[in-house]
């Protein structure tokens, strides 16, 4: 059958703050010709128009206003990466509210063939239970930090490896405490333990487990 008569393929990406996931994603969209979303830019820039404002991450109904009223200016915004935006953006996430506002848009950009790379904590969860390839990136919190400095140092935010690595602890106990879509490894994702290997080696180990995915599907 051609490819734009299959069912789109859709690859789910989840692991915890700072593994990697962004990487990985946009690589493997590259190597399949697929689109890629990464939907915690959906809660930093939920997060993002509650802080402009002085809204209160903690607040349900504005943090669920904020999430409905997003658009593609705050998805490119600039200040989204930075770890404050993170923490607020894991207090919005664990809102039910906020999640269903986000979750149409999500599923219905994996939907439009020939489909697509998504990464996050609830992607193979809940947002693509179907998705044909789902994998789970771990690594230890140490070495997450340590990813994370490099990249905002690359982005010219200089910060202390101890503050780095304390906030994405806290933030990850938040995003696995949550009663709504917290984050954990589906029951049928392959877990790759990222601490040891370089990005071309995730990269080759996710190829190799889409593959293998794809040729018994
Ligand atoms: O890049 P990093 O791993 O640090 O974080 P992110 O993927 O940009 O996500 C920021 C925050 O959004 C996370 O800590 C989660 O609380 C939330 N998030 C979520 O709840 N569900 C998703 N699918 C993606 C992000």
């Amino acid at each position: 059958m051609p490819r734009g008569e299959r069912a789109p393929l859709v690859i789910a990406i989840d692991g915890p703050a700072a593994v990697g996931k962004g990487t990985l994603a946009r690589r493997l969209a590259d190597h399949y010709d697929l689109r890629h979303l990464d939907t915690g830019a959906l809660y930093r820039a939920t997060a993002i128009r509650l802080l402009r404002v002085n809204g209160d991450p903690s607040q349900e109904a504005a943090a669920e206003a904020a999430a409905r009223n997003i658009g593609d200016v705050d998805l490119h915004d600039p200040a989204l990466r930075g770890e404050e935006v993170g923490q607020a953006a894991s207090v919005v996430a664990a809102h039910g509210a906020v999640r269903r506002a986000l979750l149409d848009y999500q599923r219905a950009f994996a939907a439009e063939p020939p489909g697509a790379v998504l990464d996050g904590r609830d992607i193979g969860t809940v947002v693509c239970p179907d998705a044909q390839v789902k994998i789970y990136l771990e690594a230890t919190p140490e070495v997450r930090a340590r990813r994370r400095l490099c990249e905002l140092r690359s982005r010219g935010v200089e910060s202390i490896e101890s503050r780095v690595l304390e906030e994405i602890i806290a933030r990850d106990a938040r995003d696995r405490r949550r009663s709504a879509a917290p984050l954990k490894p589906a029951a049928d994702a392959s877990r790759i333990d990222t601490s040891a290997l370089g990005p071309d080696e995730v990269f080759e180990r996710a190829v190799a487990t889409a593959d293998s995915r794809l040729s018994s599907s």
